[in-house]
């Protein structure tokens, strides 16, 4: 159930694309309007959810075939679904959430093959929800990973999948984007902070 004046607002993009600055900025500007604002992420939001993060995310790149981490990632996003997300929609709140399924359609669906059948079947199945705007954050990934790298985090798996596979993923993300255009806000993201964040705030105004 989704009650009045709740919106679902997603972020995605290459990996090094800006958008977690971008999504905390964004939750203090609808804040500071008086809305209600609950800012998460994917993998990941929920206790169950981070739990999962770490299986996927830390590692060999070779750990889980991309079956097993489509699995995985639904799991994920099943449980933040039912303890974060729906709860706040029917609470009235913004949620605006650092990824969700556009990321397993791109980094699941055609890194190793044409999964992306398979991923909207499931998703269908178990999740049976979209973003009411999907924000893209799209730059040049050579620059995206070279900021994601800097990071030196433990959570590299699919970074270290390399500068092609990113390239790939970039041109999945503007074909999901150009096939659902309702939905989707591409913004250029190889830009100064406070420019994307004018881009970004002008897409959601539009969108509430
Ligand atoms: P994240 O911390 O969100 O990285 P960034 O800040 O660069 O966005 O890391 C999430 C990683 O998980 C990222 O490499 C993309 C990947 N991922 C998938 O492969 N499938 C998914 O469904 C999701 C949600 C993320």
């Amino acid at each position: 159930m989704t009650a009045t004046g709740a919106r679902f607002i997603t972020l995605e993009g290459v990996d090094g694309s800006g958008k977690s600055t971008q999504a905390q900025r964004m939750k203090e500007a609808l804040e500071a309007e008086g809305r209600s604002v609950v800012l998460t992420r994917e993998p990941g939001g929920s206790v169950g959810a981070e739990e999962i993060r770490r299986l996927v995310l830390e590692g060999d790149p070779e750990r889980w075939s991309a079956e097993t981490e489509i699995l995985l990632f639904t799991a994920a996003r099943r449980d933040h679904l039912e303890r974060t997300i729906e709860p706040a929609l029917a609470a009235g709140q913004i949620v605006i959430c650092d990824r969700f399924v556009d990321s397993t359609r791109v980094y699941q669906g055609l890194t190793r093959g044409d999964l992306r059948g398979v991923i909207d079947d499931l998703h269908r199945m178990m999740i049976g929800r979209e973003a009411d705007l999907t924000l893209l954050f799209d730059m040049d990934p050579k620059l995206g990973l070279a900021r994601a790298k800097a990071r030196q985090t433990v959570e590299e798996r699919f970074e270290d999948m390399g500068l092609e596979m990113q390239i790939r993923m970039r041109a999945g993300f503007l074909e999901l984007a150009a096939q659902a255009p309702e939905r989707f806000a591409v913004i250029d993201a190889g830009r100064a902070v406070e420019a994307v964040a004018s881009d970004v705030l002008a897409a959601v105004k539009a969108a509430l």
